[in-house]
């Protein structure tokens, strides 16, 4: 195919201009070629291939044990199955605390060697500065705060975060350093709505929710869960897009739907 024909690949700006006239985003977690090529076909427009690999794909009880391997062959397989879509690579437990050095190194392995677009990081405050980091070395960042599965030890469980007003604040303080820091997407996890919208608020750049109610500039879900595949116990925030639905193409095409037309999330799915 000549470099004439092919199709472009979404991009960030392309993305914050569409979540600056008020457009809702779509994001849907990615493992391999051929879901990619339906998810974007679907109108997905961004692939997120989330270490949640280890719970829905390696049987794990957690995300921690997923290594950088692991990943990168995630997204050289979603990278290979999507033209249009942009790519995240999700950094797995280990990849990026260490040390600025050892998240650039990774990081650029995600998007030089396996194809990624930009990485996801989680954490709040303590990430701020790999967030600048490498996005002043040209890696482009998705910030996850909220619920971060990665401190589930530290949290003490898969808990909603951001219930008092002092979480809440900070979680507002997190989310403005990251921006600041250059971070081009906030992605918030289990977090209640009206906190959600006061990060939203105070933010420029878009901010996708999972848990994190309507009033964010997209939604994002892990895919083995809303086609209802995953046999452990699902979060209040899914929804099972396979009912009613004649196929999985069906199903994602309806959960794309259901974001750009804002039906999704309702409340029985917020906090
Ligand atoms: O790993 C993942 O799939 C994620 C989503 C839950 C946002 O981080």
């Amino acid at each position: 195919m000549s470099a004439q024909n092919e199709a472009k690949r979404v991009t960030i700006p392309q993305l914050q201009a569409r979540a600056r006239d008020g457009e809702k985003l779509v994001m849907l977690t990615c493992y391999d070629a051929s879901f990619a090529a339906i998810s974007e076909e679907a109108g997905v427009e961004m692939l997120l291939v989330g270490d949640s690999l280890g719970m829905v794909i390696q049987g794990r009880d957690s995300t921690l044990a997923v290594t950088l391997e692991e990943v990168e062959y995630h997204v050289r397989c979603v990278a290979a199955g999507s033209r249009t879509a942009l790519v995240i690579a999700d950094m797995p437990f280990g990849s990026f605390q260490v040390s600025d050095e050892d998240a650039l190194r990774n990081a650029i392995r995600f998007v030089k060697e396996a194809g990624a677009d930009a990485v996801k990081l989680e954490g709040g405050a303590a990430m701020v500065e790999t967030t600048r980091f490498l996005v002043e070395r040209g890696i482009p960042v998705c910030a996850h705060i909220g619920l971060t599965p990665q401190s589930v030890h530290v949290l003490g469980g898969y808990r909603v975060q951001g219930r008092s007003e002092d979480s809440a604040a900070r979680l507002v303080a997190d989310a403005r350093a990251h921006e600041e820091a250059g971070a081009s997407l906030v992605l918030m996890e289990a977090i209640p709505a009206a906190v959600a919208a006061s990060v939203a608020k105070a933010l420029t750049v878009p901010t996708i929710g999972i848990g994190a109610g309507p009033d964010v500039s997209g939604q994002v879900l892990v895919l083995y869960d809303m086609l209802d595949i995953y046999p452990g116990r699902k979060a209040r925030f899914v929804r099972n897009f396979m009912q009613g639905a004649p196929s999985v193409r069906a199903a994602i095409a309806a959960y794309v739907k259901a974001v750009k037309d804002k039906s999704f999330p309702a409340p029985e799915h917020c906090f």
